[in-house]
């Protein structure tokens, strides 16, 4: 068997697969949510809903994997919201990697510019929901504790604080008196929480970017009582934080990829999946081929050795291109300083990169299967999944991979599930949820 034959078995799942991963994830799934040792944390998110009726003016400060983001959104009522400002920053490396003054001093910083932009006086009293995308130990709508940080953050002395403090503290420290945090929220909660304002059906909230991450809305009694004190709602959007199910089978470019990453050992799921992974994937297949004179062979046989230099939307142009030679395919090579190569190479690069996506995509699909499986086994019901996040948008047809898997492991019962891009809906989604605790 060809060398890259050998390697798309290691990322191949078979329909049979599939579905035995599918209830391994629902196991682990009920045993994070009865507070057993499981790889999904299954965090309580204290909040279920919105409240459409709700009117005034609100902030949302949003912090992903690659940009931070200030808002201000004006709840209409009716279901109705209107963006009256938008501001974002790209997090400086230094934020990512020193201690927390340096990162709650930038987030302050940019919503101090924000509210100038914006022209919000000092004597306007606004409550803001905070998107805060890494896994936080919530005891409250206004109480979370950062369990650990993913996606390449390693900033100091914020593991175990309570966030809304930390983010109050620097917002006072920078003068603004009349802006406070009230809320807490992931970032799929919040995408969750802001599609269901237009569509009743969302019951599932997902990222698929820099990260990638699920929530879902659980009855409460199903929640270990721990994890519910003092919420008397009869359901509760449960933050999964999927990004660490550990139980797909890992080949060795994932375990290459894992062990120089500054979180070894956690976030396997994600290593798989989401765009700051999907390139570097690529990267260490190409180099393993190149290495062995498989691919590429008239060229320096390193060109593929500096760590990250692919991207995951360059991964996705080499997969996209449908031209007879491939030149799209040559186009990504020469910004890599690679101007000679065969057709056959450009055909192996090409074919190499459906399968690392078709990958990403199956996990998507079992996850969301086991979700189902857990809220609605005989899926009777119509369900709309809130998506956001770049690999899902911008990836080449990542959302028909998604529903060939779905259909693979569903079969007829796929067809009750819509998948919808919900763009920019984790801040919205804070900036609600804020509102309907005040
Ligand atoms: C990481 C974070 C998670 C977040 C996801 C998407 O997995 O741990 O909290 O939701 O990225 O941004």
């Amino acid at each position: 068997m060809a060398k890259i034959d050998k390697i798309k078995e290691q990322f191949y799942f078979s329909n049979k697969q599939l579905k035995d991963m599918t209830k391994i994830f629902l196991m682990d799934m009920k045993k994070g949510l009865a507070g057993k040792k499981s790889p999904l944390k299954m965090i309580s998110s204290y909040t279920d809903i919105c409240d459409k009726n709700k009117l005034g003016t609100f902030m949302a400060f949003d912090l992903g994997g690659s940009n931070f983001r200030v808002m201000i959104i004006k709840l209409l009522g009716k279901g109705k919201t209107k963006e009256i400002f938008s501001y974002k920053k790209s997090i400086p490396q230094q934020c990512m990697e020193q201690d927390k003054d340096v990162l709650f001093g930038f987030m302050a910083d940019t919503v101090k510019k924000a509210v100038k932009k914006a022209g919000i006086k000092k004597n306007m009293n606004i409550k803001a929901g905070f998107t805060f995308s890494f896994p936080v130990e919530q005891k409250a709508i206004d109480r979370g504790y950062l369990i650990k940080w993913t996606k390449g953050f390693t900033t100091k002395e914020v593991k175990g604080h309570n966030i809304i403090d930390l983010m109050n503290t620097a917002l006072k420290q920078k003068g603004l008196d009349n802006i406070s945090v009230n809320a807490l929220v992931n970032d799929t909660v919040g995408t969750q929480v802001a599609e269901s304002y237009k569509d009743k059906n969302t019951s599932i909230g997902i990222i698929l970017g820099t990260g990638s991450n699920a929530c879902y809305t659980e009855s409460t009694k199903n929640i270990n009582e721990k994890n519910r004190q003092g919420y008397d709602r009869e359901h509760m959007i449960i933050n999964m934080e999927w990004g660490n199910f550990d139980k797909a089978r890992r080949n060795i470019y994932d375990e290459r990829l894992d062990r120089l990453t500054p979180n070894p050992g956690h976030q396997y799921l994600e290593k798989m999946v989401s765009g700051m992974y999907l390139g570097e994937i690529y990267r260490l297949v190409l180099l393993d081929l190149v290495t062995l004179g498989d691919i590429l062979s008239e060229n320096d046989p390193k060109i593929f050795q500096k760590k990250y230099s692919l991207s995951s939307s360059q991964v996705s142009d080499i997969e996209k291109d449908i031209s007879r030679s491939l030149t799209g395919v040559s186009n990504v090579l020469k910004t890599l300083g690679i101007t000679q190569t065969k057709i056959l190479d450009r055909k192996k690069m090409k074919e190499i990169a459906g399968f690392i996506s078709d990958r990403a995509a199956n996990m998507v699909a079992i996850g969301i299967s086991a979700v189902i499986g857990k809220i609605d086994p005989k899926v009777k019901k119509k369900h709309t999944i809130a998506i956001d996040g770049s690999v899902y948008e911008k990836y080449h047809k990542f959302p028909d991979k998604i529903r060939k898997g779905l259909k693979n492991i569903l079969k007829e019962k796929a067809k009750k599930i819509k998948l919808v891009l919900s763009k920019d809906g984790s801040g919205k989604g804070a900036a609600l949820i804020s509102a309907a605790v005040v």
